[in-house]
């Protein structure tokens, strides 16, 4: 892939880079894009029925056996090229932000550093109740687990439709939003506030925007560079066009 020499240039001479990314830029590690994770016996549901307070309190043990199943599909994977190149690109860049909406851990598990993850780890458990985390749990197929300490159910560390966010990541990146020099939106569909306003925060501080995406997205008409295929596929390409 040959990509533009302007945007070559504006890499190789930025100092300040902030990065988002979604679930397509774990697709090629087999796991299934948000909008696209429903298969088998989950087809029945939409994912917003899944992932709310409200599903978890209508049904529990339904919710916790989604995440479950999401649990064990990202025990299985392995981060892929896309998640390796943009450690690669953090360790060439001197301010270096990863903001992902995805909760499986693959960027950290690739070895990026400054990771700050909008949505949780699916891989934590907290009480629902009392907020104890919790590491071990029992798995009975009846009923959800409990908290040893106040008896509350347990639920996944993740954001949930109409939950807020963790108030210091979210600030965190909207700062690395305004100041960076360039601004990448990959693999995520931009459709779910408050990440999707990241890039447009970005472009009114003058940031040069890059979307890498398999599709174009609302977004696209913004940015001043679209790539459009395999994130896994581009982002090696890029860096290697970059440093070689
Ligand atoms: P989506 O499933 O909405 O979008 C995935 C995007 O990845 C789409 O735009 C695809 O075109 C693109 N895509 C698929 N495969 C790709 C590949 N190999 N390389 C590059 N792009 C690829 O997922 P998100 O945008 O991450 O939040 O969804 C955002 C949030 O919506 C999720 O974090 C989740 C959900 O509500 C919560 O649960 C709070």
């Amino acid at each position: 892939m040959d990509f533009p020499s302007e945007l070559i240039r504006f890499l190789t001479s930025a100092t300040r880079i902030a990065v988002l990314t979604g679930a397509g830029v774990s697709q090629e590690s087999g796991l299934r894009t948000f909008r696209d994770a429903q298969i088998g016996f989950w087809a029945q549901y939409k994912p917003e029925d899944l992932a709310s307070p409200e599903a978890f309190a209508r049904d529990p043990k339904l919710v916790w056996d989604w995440y479950a199943w999401r649990r064990e599909a990202v025990k299985g994977v392995r981060p892929n090229a896309g998640h390796y190149a943009l450690v690669e690109m953090e360790s060439k860049t001197p301010e270096f932000t990863l903001i992902t909406q995805n909760v499986d851990g693959l960027h950290r598990f690739a070895g990026s550093k400054n990771v700050l993850e909008l949505h949780g780890n699916i891989q934590r458990v907290r009480c629902a109740d009392c907020g104890t985390f919790t590491e071990i749990w029992g798995d009975d197929s009846e009923s959800v687990p409990t908290c040893t300490v106040c008896g509350g159910l347990l639920r996944p560390d993740v954001v949930w439709f109409g939950e807020s966010l963790p108030r210091g990541e979210l600030e965190s990146a909207v700062l690395a939003a305004r100041s960076c020099q360039v601004f990448f939106s990959i693999g995520t569909s931009g459709l779910v506030q408050p990440a999707a306003a990241l890039a447009h925060a970005a472009r009114n501080n003058g940031s040069v925007i890059v979307e890498v995406n398999a599709e174009p997205t609302p977004l696209t008409p913004k940015v001043d560079f679209a790539l459009h295929g395999k994130s896994g596929e581009i982002l090696p390409k890029l860096v290697k066009a970059m440093w070689g």
